[in-house]
């Protein structure tokens, strides 16, 4: 009796495992047949080893480089849900991050697309894509950030101020420091107080919905992300009716979108006009985008210098002529002196090249398309592998080797992908180096440093930063 069920259980699991099989090479793409790699199991594909490399110490570069060696640069797999495509390569990298004739779109997931809303820049192709980046160019210029230099000078010395006598975790300093800045600059909130802690903690909550399931149940990061969102957005609705009605005007970033926001029909061309939604998701959008991009570069740049003594004092150099060139008695910083650093971002590009914050690009193909020899086919993902670009020895000799000289010249377009390319290319890019600069200027004028642990550790987050968030003593030079 006992026995007769159990076999009738195996002859059962048999036969679901021998429909799983089935089904999915009926599903799985004939095409995909020519590109070397595994689905991996039904329905779950390669799944578990995705997530699992995920969350281990060397992050997702482990499940590319076992995959790489096996299958060579291209290759397919099944993960969470999705026929998925790796590349590497110059010729991938121009056709994907191109983009030409909308052949692709941003790969975001369910949950980031349910928490960013409909209108979010990431979610727009085309023409609708296109206006976004044009509203937004402007504040985000050099010439647009000038405004805000002093409060960048002001936080990033105050945040020196208490770095003396104890363990500085770097990545949680640059954390408050990059949120106050986009906090400052986006609606001119102030550096401390209450506003600034419900800003914070709603933040917090958003950031770390990113990577949960997207169950709408009390309790989950999901919720309690969604929420804190919709409380965002309820902080930013009442500063803009209080805008509008005129009780206050700032000069800052939402005031600028305000200004290009539809109210009246003033017979002007409505194309360049923000509804109510695409303003706050688009806020919600740059926000997330620059918070943890812009905070983890700026803990790579110090560790990599801590790391590299000659960088580290070729740095110093150009910090102290920019010091020495002062006349009478000035000695603040000052906002030709941030654009005229020309080592230290070499030394930013050289940073994300070896350590790109985003290892890896993702698109979704809108079309079927070939790319090097490849059939690919509409809904599948693309992810380009930035980080085996960037340490292609072919590309840039002695990969291995922190030199920041390499920089001295312009690199070969579509190789050195650390703020990305084409269209999608950050919008944020002057924006995190003058931060970074300006940060740094005051680091490395006033301290020396040393790391507590030797860890090589990344967290299991898309954004690629330090597991032990770079615990650090300094002293004064
Ligand atoms: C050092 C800091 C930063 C790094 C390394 C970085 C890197 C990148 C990269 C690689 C992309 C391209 C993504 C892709 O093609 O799939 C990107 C896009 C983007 N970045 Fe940044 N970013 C940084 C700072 C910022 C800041 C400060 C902001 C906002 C103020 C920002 C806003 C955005 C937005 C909105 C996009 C999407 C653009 C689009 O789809 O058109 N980023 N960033
Ligand atoms: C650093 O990289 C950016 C983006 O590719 C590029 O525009 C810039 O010229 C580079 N800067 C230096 C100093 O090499």
């Amino acid at each position: 009796m006992d026995l007769s069920i159990l076999l009738i259980l195996i002859l059962l699991s048999l036969v679901v495992f021998a429909a799983l099989f089935f089904l999915q090479s009926w599903t799985s793409p004939k095409t995909m047949d020519k590109i070397p790699g595994s689905l991996g199991w039904p329905i779950v594909g390669e799944s578990f080893s995705f997530l699992s490399d995920f969350a281990s110490p060397s992050g997702i570069a482990g499940f590319m480089k076992k995959r790489q060696h096996r299958y060579g640069k291209v290759f397919k797999t099944f993960v969470l849900g999705r026929f998925t495509v790796f590349m590497t390569g110059r010729e991938a990298s121009k056709i994907l991050l191109t983009g030409k004739d909308g052949i692709v779109s941003l790969n975001l997931f369910y949950t980031g697309r349910q928490v960013l809303g409909p209108n979010s820049l990431l979610h727009t192709t085309g023409e609708a894509h296109k206006k976004v980046r044009r509203l937004i160019a402007e504040p985000l210029s050099v010439d647009g950030l000038k405004k805000y230099f002093h409060f960048i000078n002001n936080q990033a010395i105050r945040t020196l101020d208490n770095w003396l006598g104890r363990t500085v975790f770097v990545l949680e300093e640059a954390s408050t420091f990059t949120l106050k800045v986009i906090g400052n600059m986006i609606m001119s909130l102030e550096p401390e107080g209450e506003e600034q802690e419900k800003f914070r903690s709603n933040f917090k909550f958003i950031s770390s919905s990113f990577a949960s399931v997207p169950l709408k149940i009390p309790g989950t990061a999901f919720y309690d992300g969604i929420k804190a969102r919709d409380r965002m957005y309820s902080m930013l609705d009442s500063i803009i009716s209080r805008r509008r009605s005129g009780q206050s005007f700032q000069q800052d970033f939402l005031e600028s979108l305000i200004m290009k926001h539809s109210t009246e029909g003033d017979g002007e061309n409505t194309d360049d006009k923000l509804t109510d939604s695409q303003l706050k998701d688009n806020i919600l959008t740059l926000l997330i985008a620059g918070h943890d991009t812009t905070c983890a570069t700026l803990t790579w740049v110090i560790k990599f210098l801590e790391e590299n003594p000659n960088v580290l004092e070729q740095l110093r150099e150009e910090h102290a002529q920019i010091q020495s060139k002062r006349t009478d008695g000035e000695t603040n910083l000052t906002w030709s002196e941030v654009n005229s650093m020309h080592f230290t971002n070499k030394v930013i590009n050289e940073t994300l090249r070896q350590s790109p914050v985003l290892p890896w690009l993702s698109r979704k193909a809108v079309q079927d398309f070939e790319i090097d020899g490849y059939k690919i086919k509409k809904g599948w993902s693309i992810n380009l592998d930035v980080g085996s670009i960037h340490h292609d020895p072919e590309i840039f000799s002695q990969p291995q080797k922190f030199d920041p000289s390499r920089f001295d010249a312009p690199v070969k377009p579509f190789t050195f992908l650390g703020f990305g390319s084409g269209p999608r290319m950050c919008p944020g890019m002057n924006l995190a180096r003058i931060e970074i600069c300006v940060f740094v200027h005051h680091l490395v004028t006033r301290y020396k440093w040393r790391a507590l642990e030797k860890d090589e550790s990344v967290q299991p987050t898309l954004v690629q930063m330090p597991r032990n968030k770079y615990p650090i003593v300094v002293d004064q030079l």
